[in-house]
Order: structure tokens, then C-alpha cells, then sequence
């Protein structure tokens, strides 16, 4: 049976997109076939091969598996704004439907599947839906990425009710560098620590973008 995890964040911009690619390599590295998902995106720029968002090409480029690009992102808004708002002002709903045919997809083609959220765990799909309300039907256990900056306590804290209010398991937390430089950053996991009863599954490094094919040793997948 397929592993799956619904990766979501503190926030958006904090390095869901960076902590999945690291998980996908970390599992890659123990062999496991693997697929990202990045069931909605918005902010795609026009490519010789159509309409493309950064973060699904990533998710792409780092599955063990060789996907299509719609295999990855089966929805993709070209602004880059809250999915809702986009979906609302071109009059193109987001299905539920529609992201759980490209999970089941992907659950028969891979052993291992990590799909990245968008926005925050609360992200609005429509004036009745919550991405979290699919994740919801879907029984996923969750993985928090908390980008390492001042607030990040508070919003994880706020993050990690909102998923045991949902009933679901959440699994474990990543630490991720946001910035070069954060001042007590030993205290902020320190805290961290104490307060989240789910493991901490890594803690990966400020680096140059580059070098986001090899985050994959900063996570240990024994804990999931
Ligand atoms: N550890 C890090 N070191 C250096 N730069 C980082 C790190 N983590 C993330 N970044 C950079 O910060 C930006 C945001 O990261 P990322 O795209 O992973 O965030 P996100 O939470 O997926 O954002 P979104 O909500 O738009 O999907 C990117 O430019 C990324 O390269
Ligand atoms: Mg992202």
C-alpha cells in the first residue's frame, strides 16, 4: 500500500515546496518509487510545452517516477493568488473530484507520495471549501513544515490544533532555515520540541537554491 502524506506549512513561502522535494529524495534514497503532487497550484509562467508552476516542476523533477506534467498539477491557475479568488474570478471551480483521481493516480504508481498543500493549513478552495476539508475526506496523516522565523511558534502551535481538531495524524514536523541568519534559533526549536508531541523528521539547512538536490539527508523517514 502506498504511503501517503499531505505536506502542509506555517504559512505560505516558509518551504513546503523545499521540504517535499527533501522528503522525496530522502525516500528516493532508500530506493522507494516516489511521487509529488501538487494538486493545485497558482502562478504558472508560459513554457514551450504550455502553462508551468515552479513548485509542480519541482515535485516533478525530484519523483522517482516519471510523470506528465498534469500527472504532478491537474490544476493550475496562471495568477499567482489564493487559489479561491483565482478559481472565483475565471469561473473555474476546483473539484475535489478532479484532486483525488490524480492522487489515486498516483497512489498506483508509486510506493511513496508526498503532496504539497498551498497556502496554510486553513487555505480557502471556495466560499464553502477548506483545502483542509479535502485532506479531510481523504484520511491523510500530515506533515508540518514550520519556516524558522519570528511568529513561527505561534503559527505552528495554531497549525497543529487546527489538524488534531480535524482528526487527523499528523506525523511529524519539519524545521526549515527560512533566513541566513535567525537569533535564537536553538530556543525557537528547543520550544518547539517541548511543545509539538509529533517528531521532529529533520531540519534542513539555510542553502543556495541550487543545492535543493541534496536535502534529502536532513530528513530521517524512519520516524514516519
Ligand atoms: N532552507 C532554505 N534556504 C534557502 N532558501 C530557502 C530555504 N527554504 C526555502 N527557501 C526559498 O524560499 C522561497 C520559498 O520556499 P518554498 O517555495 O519552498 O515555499 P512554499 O511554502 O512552498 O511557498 P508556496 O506557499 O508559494 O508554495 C523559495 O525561493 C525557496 O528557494
Ligand atoms: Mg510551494
Amino acid at each position: 500500500m502506498t504511503k501517503t502524506y499531505f505536506v502542509t506549512g506555517t504559512d505560505t513561502e516558509i518551504g513546503k515546496t523545499v521540504a517535499t522535494c527533501a522528503l522525496l529524495q530522502a525516500a528516493n534514497q532508500c530506493s522507494f518509487s516516489t511521487a509529488g503532487y501538487k494538486p493545485i497550484a497558482s502562478g504558472g509562467q508560459m513554457t514551450k510545452y504550455g502553462l508551468r508552476n515552479n513548485d509542480a516542476c519541482l515535485l516533478q523533477k525530484n519523483s522517482s517516477v516519471s510523470l506528465r506534467y498534469n500527472e504532478v498539477n491537474p490544476i493550475l491557475f496562471e495568477a499567482s493568488t489564493c487559489p479561491h479568488i483565482i478559481s472565483e474570478k475565471t469561473g473555474k471551480p476546483i473539484e475535489f473530484s478532479v484532486m483525488s483521481e490524480g492522487l489515486r493516480n498516483l497512489q498506483l504508481k508509486a510506493e511513496w507520495v508526498f503532496i504539497e498543500g498551498a497556502g496554510g493549513w486553513y487555505t480557502p478552495l471556495s466560499v464553502e471549501k477548506k483545502y483542509a476539508d479535502w485532506v479531510i475526506l481523504q484520511e491523510l496523516p500530515v506533515i508540518i513544515v514550520i519556516g524558522l522565523k519570528l511568529g513561527c511558534i505561534n503559527h505552528a502551535l495554531l497549525t497543529v490544533e487546527s489538524i488534531k481538531y480535524s482528526g487527523l495524524d499528523l506525523v511529524g514536523w519539519v524545521g526549515n532555515e527560512i533566513a541566513s541568519i535567525m537569533y535564537y534559533q536553538v530556543e525557537y526549536l528547543k520550544n518547539l520540541h517541548r511543545l509539538i508531541s509529533a517528531p521532529c523528521l529533520g531540519l534542513i539547512p539555510y542553502h543556495n537554491p541550487e543545492f535543493i538536490i541534496k536535502l534529502g539527508k536532513f530528513i530521517d523517514l524512519s520516524l514516519l
